[in-house]
């Protein structure tokens, strides 16, 4: 990490504010961006940088994506915020179309992912009537409030904050057999990310979702899907089940869906949804207008710019380019992923990668240590894809050098 003293001067004036007013729970490289367009930003001292990790997922059609941009703009002159305790057409017209997208479903509309994992578990207890248990995911993320903390499938995470929530199961990933082991009298559900993101961008097999399926059905349990990374296009497909050709009964969407407004959906069948009826759940801003406005226009982008086969032919090009670079590079263990949601897994510690990749003017993350993640903008071009590969392979080489020396 840069030592603040050899930072440029309104780098380290940011920072400064930062140390003595925010809350230091985030670890943050230091660049201060101050504009995006696409898959570029800039950051404070007028540096360009190509974002192949555009706001965790968040900023999928790119930044400043001018579909958002209007919508943002014509939505803000007419009304900001409608209660839930009145109706507005565009809440109404975005749940159709999500629903159309998706599966039959009804939509309830919040804020951030955590906030609909927080949905599901109580959507999940209601319809359980008592069965209160769900089966989550070794390595599974699904957020930091104190719900989606106790479905999270990793203990570093929740050190610290217990007592979590009772009721969540922990199996190994891709494993159906622990998964039937786990069912109980008292199961309700099981909650599963079909790529995990923060895990390291593993994919879960098609027969484990299927069979997911035929086992959710006949326990009569609820399958709910946590696409909040990797729902929305990015992996070639609307959502990422619709490839397993399976439906659950319950989707969370978040991250893409606002296109950096932030808004979150969860979408039920109609009879798991019903079983919220009014009073059960709520939150102030759920389904605002200008949030709505924004899903409006990140769903016409995307079909108008045919984002999703953009994603998987983008996607294989890329997945083929860092297969090729992995047959040079011995620090590449396994390089995972579908469409433009990747994982390069290396064999040491990748986290020295972020910076240096950084001070070449790319910007890419890496999780669990290891796995560097990429989640470049749907709308990409494929000479910048290309640019940014080009940059992290370069990098690699001297990262491996200097690693091995
Ligand atoms: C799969 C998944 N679920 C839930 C969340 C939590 O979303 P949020 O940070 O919007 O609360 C995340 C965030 O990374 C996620 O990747």
């Amino acid at each position: 990490m840069t030592a603040t003293a050899t930072l440029p001067r309104a780098t380290r004036g940011v920072k400064d504010l930062y140390e003595r007013y925010v809350m230091n729970t985030y670890l943050r490289q230091p660049l201060v961006l101050t504009k995006g367009k696409g898959s570029r930003v800039w950051d404070i001292e007028g540096r360009e940088y190509l974002d192949l990790f555009p706001g965790w997922g968040v900023s999928a059609l790119g930044h400043a994506h001018r579909f958002v941009q209007a919508a943002l703009r014509g939505q803000a002159g007419r009304i900001l915020h409608v209660p839930n305790t009145y109706y507005h057409p565009l809440q109404a017209r975005v749940a159709k179309r999500l629903a159309e997208r998706a599966f039959e479903s009804k939509v309830f509309f919040c804020n951030s992912g955590a906030e609909a994992v927080e949905t599901a578990i109580k959507l999940a207890r209601r319809w359980g009537q008592g069965r209160y248990e769900i089966i989550v995911m070794e390595r599974s993320f699904h957020g930091r409030t104190t719900g989606a903390l106790s479905a999270t499938g990793q203990s570093k995470y929740q050190e610290g904050f217990e007592p979590l929530l009772p009721g969540f199961v922990r199996v190994p990933f891709n494993d159906l057999e622990a998964v039937r082991r786990a069912v109980t009298p008292k199961t309700c559900a099981v909650l599963v990310e079909p790529i995990q993101g923060e895990g390291g961008v593993r994919p879960a097999s098609t027969e484990f979702l299927q069979g997911l399926r035929a086992l959710c059905d006949e326990r009569q349990l609820l399958l709910m899907l946590d696409e909040v990374q990797c729902g929305l296009g990015r992996t070639g497909a609307w959502f990422a089940y619709q490839s397993s050709g399976i439906e659950p009964d319950v989707m969370l969407l978040a991250k893409a869906l606002g296109g950096g407004f932030p808004i979150a959906a969860v979408l039920a069948k109609p009879p798991v949804a019903d079983v919220l009826t009014p009073g059960t759940h709520a939150t102030t801003y759920g389904g605002s207008p200008l949030g709505c406005a924004c899903i409006e226009a990140v769903l016409e982008a995307i079909t108008k710019e045919g984002l999703v086969e953009r994603a998987r032919t983008l996607g294989a090009y890329a997945l083929d380019r860092i297969l090729a670079m992995a047959q040079h590079a011995p620090l590449i263990k396994e390089v995972r992923g579908r469409g433009l949601m990747i994982g390069i897994e290396l064999v040491v510690d990748g986290r020295p990668m972020v910076g240096l990749c950084r001070d070449r003017g790319l910007l890419i993350n890496c999780t669990q240590e290891t796995v560097l993640r990429i989640l470049p903008a749907m709308t990409i071009t494929k000479a910048q894809l290309e640019r940014g590969l080009g940059i992290l392979e370069s990098a690699l080489v001297d990262f491996a050098k200097g690693s091995h020396a």
